[in-house]
């Protein structure tokens, strides 16, 4: 794992940037794994800035996103599908049939999380994937668990992750209570992974995950044996790192 420790989240923000856009440079047509959450919105809003200033070109890049409420209209305010056309693809020069989602309206779950992880690998696989961090180790919406799951699925969410997403909803009534999500085995396929927090509170949970056991019960410390990954981490949230 390579670590990086920035000052601030907005540096956070632009080394991880950087990080997406020399992927791009070296690799025109990469196929992006992208994240939403509030983590990434800084990491979008220098992207958006690069690609004005021609320092980065979507024109041939593909995009598949973590997850995705269940059930959520695309169209609802606070589905990812309109989060990330808010947040990036509406401002830069991507071709919406190059991004994908997963469908959190599809009549059969079961074959919309098996086509979507033959689209992510009839397309070559995923080049590098952008993952935040649930405070309980939750990456995409893969939550603590007894085993680690293989393919993209659908999975109740826990208390604490909609306690978490309430923010983004008028009631608590209103946060879904089910998504769609890449597999903990459809991350790890990923040639490159990098993941970012910041703040005090991801402190904890990213001491747990970099120098804690591999665990089911975390998420994101399976990460651990993934060979190329690289993390980017405010100096709060890098806080309880013994390194
Ligand atoms: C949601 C998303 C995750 C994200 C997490 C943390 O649960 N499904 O992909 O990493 O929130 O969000 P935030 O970055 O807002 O702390």
């Amino acid at each position: 794992m390579k670590i990086f420790v920035t000052d601030t989240y907005e540096q956070m923000s632009r080394k991880a940037a950087n990080i997406i856009a020399a992927q791009v440079q070296l690799k025109p047509n990469s196929n992006l794994g992208l994240a939403t959450g509030g983590t990434p919105v800084g990491m979008y809003k220098q992207l958006i800035k690069m690609n004005e200033e021609n320092d980065i070109n979507f024109e041939n890049v593909r995009t598949f996103n973590l997850d995705e409420y269940y059930p959520i209209d695309k169209n609802n305010d606070q589905s990812y599908y309109t989060f990330m056309n808010e947040n990036l693809f509406k401002h830069v020069n991507i071709n919406e049939e190059n991004t994908n989602i997963p469908n959190g309206m599809a009549d059969n779950i079961e074959e919309e999380c098996k086509n979507y992880d033959n689209k992510i690998e009839v397309a070559g696989g995923v080049d590098i994937q952008v993952l935040g961090i649930g405070h309980n180790g939750h990456i995409g919406f893969n939550e603590p668990d007894g085993i680690f799951t293989k393919e993209t699925n659908c999975v109740e969410l826990t208390q604490t992750t909609i306690n978490a997403n309430v923010r983004f909803f008028n009631s608590i009534e209103e946060v879904p209570k089910k998504a769609l999500t890449m597999g903990i085995g459809t991350i790890m396929k990923s040639k490159k992974i990098l993941l970012l927090a910041s703040g005090e509170d991801k402190a904890e949970i990213i001491r747990i995950m970099i120098e804690g056991n591999i665990d089911p019960k975390v998420p994101a410390s399976v990460l651990q044996l993934h060979p190329d990954v690289t993390i980017v981490l405010d100096k709060k949230a890098a806080g309880k790192l013994s390194l």
